[in-house]
């Protein structure tokens, strides 16, 4: 096996094509009922990133069949946080090359000055077992739910949506937001900023309105299209909660839910059911090819999970996340 940093911007064609087969070999074994990828934009997700941010793609070659890709690891260079991703088509596994990508990334965040690594996979898959056995430790744990577009209760999601209390205004923007919305906006994420129960950020989030100019750019430019639905508080012309997905061109048939926040005196007005409602009924029409949605949610964010389950979303798998120390990880690889 051969390992070698790679750049998906240069990459001729059938590289690309053959890390997509490696890529859907290896989701296919570990998550058979997500779609698989397409090449639809897929050198633009691979390559772009926010301004200020990296990412350093390594792979694993066969020996005996050059060209084709046995195993990848990206590492995307955060502030001060390395985020990883590693995948090893089924046939080459337990041969080791998982340890070899990941000891290429680790050697490169000591190098580069990163001090932590963090991974998100799946519960109950190989990946769950390969962190641990390399010292990582379980940080953090979500939910994952995905909802059947074909089981929604359309009738039902239309009036949720139309539930919306006297003195708010629902307002849907498919693919981007209005300048002279951008600064109220980014001042309801800021609530989520120091929410004891979120994540290690491992999801793109922006809390200014420029940071949020440049990372509905940077979605758009990877193939990811954004689709917002925000409530208006109208006395105060706030935005008094809002709710994020993308429509990925590489996977049109899922769209991964992202955000959602109320600001916390705006709770308790329906305004959250009201919003992913309405987002939902709106995506009906506007991405037809659309077969479900998926979204991640902490066990504690109970409000948005009773609404989730009102609109059909069912729990499909626990989401882990990992972290270790990048200089203990190299020094350990290096060990054994
Ligand atoms: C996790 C993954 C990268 C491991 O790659 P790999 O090349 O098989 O790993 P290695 O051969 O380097 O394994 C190193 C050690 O990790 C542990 N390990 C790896 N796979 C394991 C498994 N399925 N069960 C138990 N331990 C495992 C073992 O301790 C192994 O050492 P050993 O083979 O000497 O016992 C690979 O299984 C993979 O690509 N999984 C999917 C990754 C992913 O993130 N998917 C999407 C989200 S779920």
């Amino acid at each position: 096996m051969r390992l070698r940093e790679w750049d998906p911007r240069t990459a001729p064609q059938a590289e690309l094509e053959s890390w997509l087969r490696a890529y859907n070999d290896a989701l296919s074994a570990d998550l058979p009922d997500d779609p698989p990828w397409g090449i639809d934009r897929l050198r633009d997700y691979l390559t772009v990133t926010m301004p200020g941010e990296r990412r350093l793609t390594w792979l694993a070659e066969d020996d005996a069949s050059p060209g084709e890709v046995r195993g990848y690891g990206r590492m995307l260079m955060m502030s001060g946080l390395g985020v990883l991703e590693l995948y090893v088509a089924p046939p080459a596994r337990r041969r080791g090359v998982g340890k070899a990508l990941l000891a290429a990334m680790a050697d490169r965040a000591v190098v580069e000055g990163f001090t932590a690594l963090g991974i998100e996979v799946g519960g109950g898959t190989a990946a769950a077992e390969f962190y641990p056995a390399q010292g990582f430790s379980h940080v953090y744990t979500e939910t994952r739910s995905i909802l059947d577009l074909s089981t929604v209760e359309w009738p039902h999601v239309a009036e949720m949506a139309a539930g919306v209390v006297h003195g708010y205004r629902i307002e849907y923007y498919p693919g981007d937001l209005p300048d002279d919305l951008l600064a109220a906006y980014a001042e309801a994420k800021q609530v989520r900023r120091h929410d004891p129960e979120s994540d290690l950020d491992l999801r793109p989030s922006s809390y200014d309105a420029e940071r949020l100019r440049s990372s509905l750019r940077c979605l758009q430019a990877r193939g990811l299209k954004p689709y917002i639905v925000v409530a208006v508080h109208e006395r105060t012309a706030t935005v008094a909660g809002l709710t994020e997905l993308v429509v990925p061109a590489q996977h049109p048939t899922r769209a991964d839910q992202y955000d959602t926040t109320i600001v916390p005196e705006h709770n308790g007005y329906g305004l959250a059911r009201a919003i992913k409602a309405r987002m939902l009924l709106e995506l009906r029409t506007a991405e037809s090819q659309l077969r479900d949605v998926q979204t991640w949610h902490a066990a504690e964010r109970e409000q948005l999970q009773q609404v989730n389950k009102e609109l059909g979303f069912r729990p499909d798998r626990e989401w882990r996340e990992y972290e270790v120390d990048a200089r203990d990880l190299a020094a350990r690889l290096h060990a054994g």
